[in-house]
């Protein structure tokens, strides 16, 4: 199993029918099922991806797009989790919510108004298709008493493309409200966070 970048990709003399196709600027991994690759192979898709993600959340005008990779990055590298559709992700915090998210705490937690984490998204295509840029997922902390029915969270997501993408507070939240003791933070997977 190889990841093949557009920069192998462009340098090999065998590669001509991929850059003839338009393809060259994608991101290919010889793998269907996201638990297949290795960590190493994680690492290397996510320097190809990365740039492609930062670029299709910024194409609107969402400002924890354009602000979020001068974040805390909460992870080592991306992990697929399994919710949020089997995409790779990776969780960004912002100034105020770092400290106390980092800390990877199951109880008690009560998350800063104004914290924001944002998480960037990735999926596998199918056999020979290039991987995809998912959504960025959006939760931010409210004042209290702005959003009672979500514990004053206010959920969004920015597409590939940067538009706004429309969800439903319920959806994302009764999912989220499983880790009610971390003020509903799920954190990455345990193997990824970041030590501190
Ligand atoms: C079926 C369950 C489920 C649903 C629905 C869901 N999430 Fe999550 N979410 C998770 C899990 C599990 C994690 C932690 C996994 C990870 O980041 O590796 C997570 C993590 C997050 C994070 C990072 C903060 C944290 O919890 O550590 C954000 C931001 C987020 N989700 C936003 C959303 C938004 C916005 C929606 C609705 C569009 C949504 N989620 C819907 C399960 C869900």
């Amino acid at each position: 199993m190889r990841i093949l970048l557009s920069a192998t990709l462009a340098l090999a003399a065998s590669a001509s029918a991929t850059l003839a196709d338009g393809h060259s600027d994608k991101c290919f991994v010889d793998a269907t099922d996201p638990f297949d690759l290795s960590a190493e192979q994680v690492v290397e898709l996510y320097a190809c991806m990365e740039g492609k993600m930062l670029a299709g959340y910024t194409k609107g005008d969402n400002p924890v797009a354009a602000a979020y990779r001068g974040w805390a990055v909460t992870s080592t590298r991306p992990a697929v989790a399994g919710p949020h559709g089997d995409r790779f992700l990776q969780t960004f915090a912002n100034d105020v919510a770092a400290e106390q998210y980092l800390k990877f705490e199951d109880e008690g937690v009560v998350m800063p108004a104004g914290s924001v984490l944002a998480k960037e998204s990735f999926k596998l295509g199918k056999e020979g298709k290039p991987v995809r840029v998912g959504p960025l997922f959006i939760m931010t902390k409210g004042e209290a008493g702005v959003a009672p029915d979500t514990a004053d969270w206010i959920y969004s997501a920015v597409q590939p493309n940067g538009k706004p993408m429309k969800i439903k507070q319920s959806f994302c939240h009764n999912c989220h409200v499983g880790w009610e003791d971390s003020d509903m933070l799920a954190y990455p997977l345990e193997e990824v966070r970041v030590s501190n």
